[in-house]
């Protein structure tokens, strides 16, 4: 796969659109598969995961049209429309994909084998598999359904549970949602601090009810999913992320980040970046299919070490990597904790990133649930690698653009599976 490698930049400018949001994306054309009539959805996030989810969606007896691209059309067939698929449903890198899925699956009364890529079939299934065998899904899988391959024969017999979550993940809760639609019942999940809720808005915008008390969610069985009018998705937040870090850590930068999701369970990184003395604004504050939306304006601004715990964890687990990055150019020690997650992402994101980092010349302690940053004026530019994570390469690549020197990422190649075009978005607001 190839390298990808960064010049140092003189600041982020102008007005940049980025890809839609995963999360959203990968749900959309799953609910969308089981809703009654069809569905236009725009803003589809055209990487290589929820390329895979929509294809497996396919596989699933249901037309999508427009795949590989950001507009798709869902001919869904109704909560008992999918039929067996007749190989192997391959999620390639994306847990959300599989995980979803495997819930979807829990509910049908057919077999179906759910597989992935090299880094995706060591990735912890149990969390899914336990609770949703507890709903009566007959699930086998690697190591006693530890680990994928799964395969699974659900639907007659499915019960709704009462299910208390040791972790607060957002695609447990919406695996056992998506099982306890086809319930009698009604399936309830609880958890530490709140994850993403996409599942619940996306639901109510198909026409199904969902109750919310503090951390517990509920869905009463057998609803019907009305496909709704056009659902628009909106950037990703995610994405966003690496341009916030990005014009916050090159002195003159000034940057407008046009239509990004600020779901306020996803906007942990911005509470951090705020924290830490960034200049973040947000303007044009509208909703869309459910969603809060924004343009997000980045200026450089000096940037001082923080402490990142607790629930603000899940709220920005994914932009952990990249805010590693902020604390290595913030004055102070930053300490991470309460993250453990990191270690059961597409890499042991704790590792990796540190061990990018220190390459860079950066202090990081490693801790089992976090790590210890100490930052510094600058960075040396250095001979990096993605250890097979899109963000950990995207992260390392914002590092570079405030480094001396070039920096390189080599087997960049996996940005692809959540942000097709970073490279170029990159070069434009950077150099342009
Ligand atoms: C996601 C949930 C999070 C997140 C992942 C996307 C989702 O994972 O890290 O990138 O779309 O539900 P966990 O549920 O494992 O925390």
């Amino acid at each position: 796969m190839s390298d990808l490698v960064v010049q140092p930049s003189h600041g982020l400018r102008g007005e940049i659109d980025l890809p839609g949001d995963k999360s959203i994306s990968h749900r959309s054309v799953m609910f969308a598969a089981i809703a009654e009539g069809d569905t236009l959805i725009t803003g589809f996030l055209t990487g290589e995961d929820t390329t895979n989810t929509a294809k497996a969606v396919r596989m699933l007896g249901i037309g999508v049209e427009g795949i590989g691209t950001a507009s798709l059309v869902v001919h869904g067939k109704g909560l008992y429309g999918l039929s067996e698929p007749d190989g192997v449903l391959d999620l390639g890198n994306s847990g959300t994909g599989m995980r979803l899925l495997a819930g979807l699956l829990a509910g049908q009364d057919f077999f179906s084998v759910l597989s992935g890529d090299e880094y995706l079939r060591k990735r912890p299934m149990a969390r899914i598999v336990e609770p949703l065998r507890q709903m009566g899904a007959l699930i086998d899988g690697r190591s006693g359904g530890r680990l994928a391959p799964l395969a699974i024969r659900g639907g007659r017999g499915i019960r709704a549970v009462d299910y208390t979550s040791p972790i607060a993940s957002a695609q447990v809760k919406s695996a056992l949602l998506l099982a306890g639609l086809y319930a009698d019942g009604t399936t309830s999940v609880s958890e530490p601090f709140k994850s993403r809720d996409h599942t619940e808005r996306l639901f109510r915008f198909f026409g199904v009810t969902v109750k919310e008390e503090g951390n517990r969610v509920s869905v009463p069985g057998q609803q019907l999913l009305r496909a709704p009018g056009p659902l628009a998705i909106p950037s990703d937040i995610s994405s966003a992320a690496f341009f916030m870090v990005a014009a916050s850590i090159v002195p003159g930068s000034d940057l407008l980040i046009r239509n990004v999701g600020v779901n306020p369970t996803r906007t942990g990184v911005i509470d951090v970046l705020t924290g830490m003395g960034a200049e973040i604004s947000l303007e044009n504050r509208r909703e869309q299919a459910g969603e809060p939306v924004a343009d997000i304006r980045v200026r450089y601004g000096r940037l001082r070490a923080v402490e990142i715990s607790g629930d603000i964890i899940p709220r920005a687990i994914d932009e952990i990597p990249v805010l590693c990055v902020a604390a290595s150019y913030a004055e102070g020690k930053t300490v991470i904790r309460d993250a453990a997650e990191l270690r059961v992402k597409e890499s042991d994101r704790i590792a990796t990133t540190a061990a990018e980092l220190r390459k860079m010349g950066v202090v990081v302690t490693e801790l089992p649930d976090g790590m210890e940053i100490t930052g510094r004026e600058s960075l040396q530019g250095a001979l990096c690698e993605s250890h097979g994570d899109h963000r950990v390469a995207m992260s390392i690549a914002v590092a570079g653009l405030a480094a001396r020197g070039d920096t390189s990422v080599r087997d960049a190649g996996w940005i692809e599976t959540s942000f097709p075009g970073f490279e170029r978005l990159l070069r434009q607001a950077a150099y342009s």
